[in-house]
């Protein structure tokens, strides 16, 4: 398995030289456990001004496996990006981690993360919110609350939900699922790009898993993080739920429209004698047909759904068949138990869950990238 720990380096010449020695430690006693491993390291530095890069330079004389790039500095997604593309395309990574390069991260937590990928996961977190995980002793109430804060807009805005470690930046990343993503669409070029490439990831269904970690307060220098980071973050997670109210109002859209094929479909079939059971069910596999080819073009033009087209429209067949047997199970279990209301509240009830599921399959299984 090719790995490679990508660390982006802005003015980190007082810790890049200790991280790669202490990165090339950690790798000996993974080689140890797992024989196939290759592992390297890529830092994505910005031209920094303080001389960075010569300090990489003169490690990649001492080990092969150091990789260096340069480019202008355009935020730390930006270089991020360019990382993680320079990893897949020209050193086959087939697994990448994202690290700080300065020591907030321990070189000792790297191959934790990588037994979690080895237990099924394909995004792992080393998190500071789960059991276990730690933020710095030495963090004021401001900075907690800040992280906290952060944390709670990811979830509650940007639909986050399931993750407590949100904005870390301390991961590791299958590169299949990287693929399936498209990480040059994400656009995020900030710190912002942590919740827009989670966002991404579990849009595409990925299986995500968060191992705690010690957050370690940096060992020298400054945090790049400015206010404008934060106004970004905030910007950028009303837009990732915005993105997702969109396709939801889309899907409703394109299923009200699904009615009128319907019913349409149904009355010219009879006018053409067709019986009317047969009628019915041209009329709603119709409807299917052209509610899916709306999604495709409309509801989700965003994306990039992996597989072929006909593969997707089996797949939404078969939910839209799912989604027909809740309804009917809703209607029967309603009207046996509230016999006294009209039957159109049982058919209501069954029709509010069926279009929910329908949207979640669909969204997370037929549309996933
Ligand atoms: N190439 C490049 N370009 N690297 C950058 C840039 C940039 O514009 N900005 C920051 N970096 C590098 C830093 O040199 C460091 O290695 C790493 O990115 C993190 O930057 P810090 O400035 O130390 O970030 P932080 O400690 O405030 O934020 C860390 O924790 C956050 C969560 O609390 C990062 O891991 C964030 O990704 C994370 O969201």
């Amino acid at each position: 398995m090719d790995l490679v720990v990508i660390v982006p380096t802005y003015n980190e010449a007082e810790n890049i030289t200790a991280l790669i020695d202490a990165i090339q430690l950690q790798f000996d006693s993974m080689r140890a456990a797992r024989p196939a491993l290759n592992p390297s390291i890529l830092v994505v530095d910005d031209r920094s001004p303080d001389g960075t890069a010569a300090w990489v330079r003169a490690a990649a004389r001492r080990y092969a496996n150091v990789h260096l790039i340069e480019g202008d500095k355009a935020g730390l997604g930006a270089a991020y990006v360019r990382g993680m593309t320079h990893a897949m395309e020209a050193l086959a990574a087939d697994v990448v981690f994202e690290m700080d390069a300065d020591f907030s991260h321990r070189p000792e937590d790297l191959p934790r993360l990588l037994d979690a990928l080895d237990r099924g996961a394909d995004f792992v977190i080393g998190s500071r919110y789960v059991p276990g995980g730690r933020l710095p002793p030495q963090w004021g109430w401001l900075r907690r609350a800040n992280s906290w804060g952060g944390n709670l807009v990811a979830r509650r805005v940007a639909g986050l939900g399931g993750v407590r470690d949100c904005t870390a930046g301390f991961r590791a990343i299958r590169s299949s699922l990287l693929r399936r993503i498209g990480v040059d669409r994400l656009g995020a070029k900030g710190y912002v790009f942590q919740i827009s490439l989670l966002h991404a990831a579990l849009r595409a269904g990925a299986r995500v898993a968060e191992v705690p970690v010690t957050f370690v307060e940096r060992a020298h220098g400054l945090s790049k993080l400015r206010l404008a980071d934060i106004t970004e973050f905030i910007r950028h997670a009303f837009a990732l739920r915005l993105a997702d109210s969109r396709e939801f109002i889309r899907f409703a859209l394109v299923g009200a429209s699904g009615v009128a094929v319907n019913l349409g479909t149904f009355s010219a079939l009879l006018a053409l004698g067709w019986q009317a059971w047969l009628a019915s069910a041209a009329a709603v596999e119709t409807a299917i047909i052209t509610n899916f080819l709306a999604h495709n073009v409309w509801t989700f033009e965003a994306r990039r759904p992996a597989g072929r087209l006909r593969d997707r429209g089996m797949r939404f067949n078969l939910v839209s068949l799912l989604s027909l047997g809740l309804s009917t199970l809703v209607f029967v279990l309603m009207s046996k138990t509230f016999r006294h209301l009209a039957p159109q509240w049982w058919q209501l009830s069954g029709i509010v869950p069926a279009w929910w599921l329908n949207f979640r399959l669909n969204s997370a299984w037929t549309f996933a990238e």
